[in-house]
């Protein structure tokens, strides 16, 4: 048994490892994960020798519910590096259990990769970000105010060797060397990007324009509603975390348009191109 799925707790342990043993049979295996959000998958298409697994075919998986979510693992080689991407991601909206949310996160991790890039399209709030740029993310706010990982591990204060006693060590959920190797990358690219706070909110709704307010001033950069519970199990397992936000949209004021996820959409449509090459820049650092 991988020395990650022993850190989960049974008998979510046994649903991760049913779908392992699924992909590892049919050949899925990687050095590095991605994590591709809203109208962010095309990244797939840079994929030699790929294999797919829809979502729906996969044990103990659910299909996304979101349009513009394709809901595949996609397997293979980018960048000479063997490479494991999903395809759309599940959302804390959607209603599902924590074990079911993070299925496709253990898996990743349990499949035996050393780090995980996640992306996502955001809204921004720093007033310096404009729709279609990049944000390395630095950092998490987690604004479900709940603990995305109650009852999945199996010995939560011990999660992957990081608690001297009782009192944890401060967490770096997003490896700083690898946030400043995808800032790196993106240079390499020709693409420039910021470096910023995530913020994730529960949604399926924008944020009220209180809500805008509150996370000016608390200090975030970027708003979305996924990511945060995937980071915090990655870390947990000791998997190294990079983090990339699409802002799509600058969050939405007073006698600003109502944003719709299809405005959303059409901005990660028209910058998808430069998120795949940050990706493909930076993967070789990452293996
Ligand atoms: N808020 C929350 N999630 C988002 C946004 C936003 O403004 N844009 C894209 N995803």
């Amino acid at each position: 048994m991988s020395g990650r799925l022993a850190l989960l707790a049974r008998p979510w342990r046994d649903r991760v490892d049913a779908a392992v043993a699924f992909l590892t049979a049919r050949g899925f295996a990687g050095d590095v994960g991605v994590i591709l959000g809203s109208g962010l998958g095309n990244f797939v298409d840079r994929i030699a020798d790929a294999r797919v697994a829809p979502y729906g075919e996969i044990p103990g998986y659910h299909a996304t519910s979101v349009a513009a979510h394709q809901g595949r693992l996609v397997g293979g080689i980018a960048a000479g590096v063997r490479t494991v991407a999903m395809q759309g991601r599940l959302h804390p909206y959607e209603g599902l259990a924590p074990a079911d949310l993070l299925l496709p996160t253990a898996v990743l991790a349990c499949l035996g990769v050393r780090a995980v890039v996640v992306t996502n399209a955001a809204g921004g709030l720093n007033r310096f970000y404009a729709p279609g740029d990049l944000m390395v993310i630095r950092d998490q706010i987690d604004l479900h105010w709940d603990d995305p990982l109650r009852g999945l591990l199996a010995d939560p204060l011990g999660a992957a060797g990081r608690v001297v006693g009782r009192v944890p060590p401060p967490a770096h959920l997003y490896d700083p060397a690898l946030a400043s190797a995808l800032a790196a990358a993106a240079a390499r690219a020709g693409v420039p990007v910021h470096q910023g706070v995530y913020a994730s909110m529960w949604g399926p709704t924008y944020e009220t324009k209180a809500e805008i307010g509150l996370l000016r001033r608390a200090g975030c950069d970027a708003v979305g509603m996924s990511t945060a519970a995937e980071v915090a199990l990655l870390s947990a397992l000791g998997v190294a975390v990079a983090g990339l936000s699409c802002i799509t949209n600058p969050a939405r004021e007073t006698g600003q348009p109502e944003l719709s996820h299809q405005d959303v959409v059409a901005v990660g449509a028209r910058v998808r191109e430069r998120v795949a090459a940050v990706l493909l820049a930076v993967l070789g650092d990452l293996a």
